[in-house]
């Protein structure tokens, strides 16, 4: 069997690294994948288009694709897969929509009364500056509508800092046409969830709770990121709060996916925050999250490739977990999510203990060497979060490289 992966990040390593752990017999293949992918399968090149993926696909008798970027979706790469009729597992473009379209988020969310923050859309700068002038609530959180790959989301927190940002995202662009139409949304301070799932067209089939460190700097301070760190389970969840996320989000999604005609065969992520005791969605991803995957699969008992076929098929499955915690943290190059060096050699990486998971690094002539600003994912897995944590970062030290970043409190909750 062949199965090519989409993404050059710690989650296709560690989609990849489950996928052989439970078959292997399978053949890898990577586009553009990692140095650590590059040693269990086949790295097959850059700058390919998606028309290009294609191709290599039919060529090779790819039997199916995992899409692990949100890059690829928003392509419609799903479509055109679709229209060649190759197997592929992600949204097509309209579903797609679902995380790179935030006006269209908000609406579907709206529409099937599912559980958001309140918000106001705007794609002129005059009527937001008014809208804030007026509202006069602080923080307020300020979304591109487009994928501006997870710098999109601004708090401000007064009305000097607020026009300034709607200056800079409105008029003078900052990230480009994704800042042409926007959103203002209430400020909800809280606890933070990601839960990933996977869609079978049919039925919504959640993994386990997880928390992602977006903050580059201890206590939730500093730049956004792609991630910093998670845990499994999330600590905040509770039975109840299951509940109300199940009845008032869940619940509601999958009726709007049938309803509109979104069904796809993929993974829908919920981007979720706890405010006074209840469950709101903030965003949804259409893809698993990147470094919750590299926290959930040491946990996943079920052979991943059986989930797959059977949600192919539209067969129910009961996904089953170990009964640990894990905890995943991130080692960066310092200066990310902003410039930063490359090329540092990384000692230590031959005698770690699985499971570990390459990023941004890649091997050349026998030495690992940096290549990304987030290098290595280490993992712990134990009895409970604070074990987890304590074994992480036990691995964490055995790890070095010149200029080596990483928060201290990941899994201090
Ligand atoms: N960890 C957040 C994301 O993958 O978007």
């Amino acid at each position: 069997m062949k199965i090519l992966i989409l993404g050059s990040g710690g989650r296709e390593h560690a989609i990849a690294k489950k996928l052989l752990e439970d078959n292997p017999y399978i053949n890898l293949y990577f586009y553009p994948g990692n140095g650590g992918t590059s040693l269990i399968g086949k790295n097959i090149g850059n700058n390919y288009s998606i028309s290009d993926l294609a191709f290599f696909s039919k060529k090779n008798n790819i039997d199916t694709t995992i899409v692990g970027s949100e890059f690829f979706l928003m392509q419609k790469i799903v479509d055109l897969f679709n229209f060649y009729k190759l197997n592929i597992i992600g949204p097509k473009y309209l579903s797609a929509k679902l995380e790179g379209d935030r006006i269209f988020a908000k609406s579907f969310m709206k529409k099937y009364g599912i559980c958001t923050p309140k918000y106001e859309i705007f794609n002129s700068y005059n009527d937001a500056i008014s809208f804030v002038k007026k509202n006069k609530k602080f923080p307020l959180v300020i979304k591109t509508n487009g994928l501006a790959y997870g710098k999109g989301v601004i708090i401000t927190h007064n009305e000097s800092d607020s026009n300034n940002e709607l200056k800079n995202i409105m008029i003078e662009q900052k990230f480009g046409k994704s800042g042409n139409k926007i959103i203002i949304e209430e400020y909800l301070e809280g606890k933070e969830v990601s839960i990933i799932s996977i869609f079978n067209r049919k039925k919504i089939i959640p993994f386990l709770s997880s928390r992602d460190y977006k903050k580059v700097e201890e206590n939730d301070m500093g730049l956004n990121t792609g991630g910093m760190g998670s845990i499994v389970p999330n600590p905040y969840m509770n039975n109840f709060l299951f509940n109300d996320f199940k009845n008032n989000i869940l619940e509601p999604t999958l009726d709007g996916l049938i309803t509109e005609k979104l069904e796809f065969f993929g993974f829908l992520y919920f981007g979720l925050m706890i405010y006074k005791n209840k469950m709101y969605l903030l965003e949804y991803n259409t893809r698993m999250g990147d470094p919750e995957a590299q926290s959930l699969f040491p946990l996943m008992k079920n052979n991943f490739l059986n989930i797959l076929k059977s949600c192919f098929y539209g067969n129910d499955i009961s996904i089953k977990w170990k009964n640990c915690s894990s905890c995943c943290v991130v080692l960066s190059s310092k200066g990310y999510p902003k410039k930063y060096k490359k090329g540092n050699i990384i000692k230590g990486l031959k005698y770690l203990k699985e499971p570990f998971y390459i990023a941004g690094a890649e091997k050349l002539n026998e030495k690992w060497i940096t290549s990304g600003g987030r290098v290595l994912n280490i993992v712990g897995i134990s009895n409970n979060i604070e074990n987890s944590r304590k074994i992480a970062y036990k691995k964490v030290k055995k790890i070095q490289f010149d200029n080596i970043y990483y928060r201290k409190d990941i899994g201090l909750i």
